[in-house]
């Protein structure tokens, strides 16, 4: 592995067709990563290469078909490796990470009793919330929340153990917040829920492009993530303990797969998008430059992105002090950049969400506003009947250059 070279967003930016968009003369600058982000060309490549070669639905015996099943499975063991899963059949595709949540929530609220409870938080993203509570309600399982202190953003992990009792069967929590970038110690979480005897379901969306996961070592039994917010395609990964898989009872039509993880896809995936998936998670893995497993690769690389994206956080937040009635939610303390992502949650006084943002996309600046399905975040904020806030997301194929122009823009907007 090439451990000395440095890292070079400008060189990985010319990866990136989409990158190269001008408006008005000047190039457009994509801060809408936590939306999604853009795809190197070795993805789009892996998309049409796939298309163009002739494809078929799998588990035929002639040639298409078994091609359909080589992407398949070489997308299974990139995604074990993404995830560090024990072995391929834990990693589930599908539709989005929405859908995969639904379906798991349908088999694992089959197993509840009325009286049971379940924990979800106030930092996450509706999609960690809702599959839950109408699960719960399904089958009268008492839901318990988790808050977040309002000040800093992060979630109150010290209240989690007076929720949590012989009851509890699930803990369904974010491991990145995709409104205000807080990260959550989902170790620390599973251990707690662990001790209880419930379930823990990590929502990854959010922290994928931005840190290592490692499903061992968290020790969790499921966690899901969608590839389009780590430079893939719009596919959803749902890693599940292979013990979980085989046991839970999928919703699914005879006579698919009995065993994971088929048993777990409905119906016929993007296999298109299945190229893609393992094209994105090699574009990661070569950030680390040759050699070395994959994995390791994988590691090195996202050592490199938290580090520079730690150093565009920085200049974000020393730049934002100088900006006249700009409010930084969340963290904000230098010391405290490892707990971030560079996702950050901004309000102007006098100004709408919308207009900021509006403002922005006039300038060729891509942001959000609004409530980005954080809903539980924006209501304890106080925030969801007042239009939100503008989020400006930097991923690691953002530059100085780019923290420095939105800084300036939103200085003018007043
Ligand atoms: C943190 C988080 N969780 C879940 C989702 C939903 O993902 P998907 O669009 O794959 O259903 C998103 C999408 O923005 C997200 O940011």
């Amino acid at each position: 592995m090439n451990n000395l070279s440095p890292f070079d967003p400008n060189s990985l930016r010319l990866q990136f067709p989409a990158l190269q968009l001008e408006i008005d003369g000047r190039t457009a600058v994509y801060l809408d990563g936590p939306g999604g982000t853009q795809v190197p060309q070795s993805v789009i490549d892996a998309m049409i290469g796939y298309l163009s070669h002739g494809g078929s639905n799998s588990g035929g015996p002639f040639l298409t078909s078994q091609y359909t099943d080589h992407i398949t499975n070489a997308a299974r063991t990139a995604m074990m490796d993404f995830y560090n899963a024990r072995r391929p059949d834990e990693i589930v595709f599908g539709q989005n990470m929405t859908s995969l949540n639904f379906s798991l929530s349908r088999a694992l609220a089959r197993t509840w009793q009325p009286g049971d409870e379940i924990i979800v938080t106030r930092l996450d993203h509706d999609a960690n919330i809702s599959p839950w509570l109408l699960a719960a309600q399904d089958c009268g399982v008492i839901v318990r929340w988790l808050d977040f202190d309002p000040v800093d953003c992060t979630l109150r992990l010290d209240l989690l153990t007076d929720l949590l009792n012989e009851k509890t069967r699930l803990l369904a929590i974010t491991y990145a917040s995709n409104a205000v970038g807080s990260i959550t110690n989902v170790q620390h979480a599973t251990e707690l829920a662990h001790a209880a005897g419930a379930m823990v379901l990590i929502d990854s969306v959010h922290y994928a492009p931005h840190g290592l996961i490692d499903v061992q070592a968290l020790d969790c039994d499921f966690l899901i993530s969608s590839a389009y917010k780590y430079f893939g395609p719009h596919t959803g990964i749902l890693y599940g303990k292979y013990e979980l898989l085989d046991a839970l009872t999928a919703y699914k039509v005879r006579p698919a797969p009995a065993k994971p993880a088929g048993k777990w896809e409905t119906g016929t995936q993007s296999f298109e998008s299945l190229a893609g998936v393992t094209a994105a998670v090699d574009y990661v893995a070569s950030i680390a430059g040759e050699g070395g497993t994959r994995r390791e690769q994988l590691v090195q690389a996202m050592q490199q992105i938290k580090t520079y994206e730690m150093a565009l956080s920085q200049r974000f937040l020393l730049g934002a002090t100088q900006v006249a009635d700009l409010r930084v939610f969340g963290i904000t303390d230098m010391e405290r950049l490892t707990e971030r992502t560079p996702t950050f949650a901004v309000s102007i006084d006098g100004m709408t969400a919308e207009s900021v943002a509006t403002r922005l996309g006039e300038q060729g600046i891509f942001v959000w506003h609004g409530h980005y399905y954080a809903v539980a975040v924006m209501a304890r904020l106080g925030l969801l009947d007042e239009g939100g806030l503008v989020r400006i997301g930097f991923v690691h194929y953002n530059t100085f250059d780019e923290v420095d122009r939105v800084l300036e823009a939103l200085a003018q907007l007043r």
